[in-house]
């Protein structure tokens, strides 16, 4: 059987894209930010997953006001990256896995999630820096990855406790795929800012760091914290980060049984944690989750 081996958090500031694929990474202001993902780097090429399920926000790109999927499911076999106003980026494309991605439609659709299904879709900075940070430039992506679009961007959004338990349902439909596949579960975005109005530029430290606490720890209890606390706290984009509930919510701690009973599996060991600031507008978090 398929099994999630762990998850992987990140931001996914463009910027962080455009210094890779302008060789920037070791100029002073980026060279920190890159540091912290190294040992992510080596971690990822030795765990050599099969596929990865990775849950990440479009920016008007691939959809528009025309059609907002609230969760959109790609099952095709690739996905182009797209172009945001400056060409594609120079990334391979990204290939799909739609025999796992149909079983988890199929899936979470009967276990009463309503999900879009997406035959053709772009894919923009939301997927494609999250896969550059963690693994480099190569000439073909490692393996292949399910994308999975949550509207964030235009209200009305899902709650986080919508995600967290859309997140079990996901868990449970890879762990009942019949082959034997490794799967990472990856949940990007975030963290605190805000790019648009009055308070562009926030970052909240506090609020990010006691984020990044509660959802090694606590899940269950962030997943009840409303939108409008990230909104106030974390900004207008600080919202992106209910997308790391998802991953958070297929942990096997959490998705069979209540956290903390009898019957529940052991807490994920953190494998990484890093939070850096400032990357473009953006504070910029990590976070490695292992499966026991
Ligand atoms: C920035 C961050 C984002 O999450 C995004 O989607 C676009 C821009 C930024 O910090 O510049
Ligand atoms: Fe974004």
């Amino acid at each position: 059987m398929a099994h999630i081996s762990s998850s992987v958090y990140t931001s996914h500031v463009p910027a962080i894209g455009a210094a890779m694929d302008l060789g920037k990474t070791h100029e002073p202001y980026w060279a920190p930010l890159f540091k912290g993902y190294e040992s992510s780097k080596e971690w990822f090429a030795q765990e050599k997953p099969d596929v990865i399920f990775l849950v990440f926000n479009d920016h008007a790109t691939a959809f528009s006001l025309e059609m907002i999927p609230t969760f959109a499911i790609g099952t095709a076999d690739e996905f182009l990256p797209a172009d945001e106003g400056w060409g594609p980026r120079p990334v391979p494309k990204v290939m799909g896995h739609s025999k796992l991605a149909s079983h988890i439609a199929h899936s979470v659709i009967q276990d009463d999630f309503d999900l879009t299904i997406v035959n053709k879709m772009e894919v923009d900075h939301g997927l494609t820096v999250p896969l550059s940070l963690m693994c480099g430039q190569p000439k073909a992506w490692p393996c292949p990855v399910i994308p999975f679009a949550v509207n964030v961007v235009q209200y009305p959004i899902p709650s986080g406790k919508r995600c967290f338990e859309l997140g079990k349902a996901i868990g449970r439909a890879i762990e009942s795929f019949p082959e034997d596949l490794n799967v990472q579960i990856w949940g990007t975005g975030g963290m605190s800012h805000q790019l648009q109005g009055p308070r562009a530029g926030l970052i909240n430290k506090e609020f990010d760091n006691a984020f990044l606490d509660r959802l090694i720890e606590d899940p269950v209890g962030l997943a009840n914290v409303p939108h409008i606390d990230y909104v106030r706290d974390a900004g207008s984009e600080g919202i992106e980060l209910v997308m790391w509930l998802i991953a958070r919510g297929a942990m096997s701690d959490v998705k069979d049984a209540p956290q903390g009973s009898k019957n529940a599996a052991k807490a994920p060991v953190v494998k990484k944690r890093f939070y850096h600031v400032p990357a473009s507008n953006t504070a910029v978090g990590h976070l490695i989750l292992e499966n026991i």
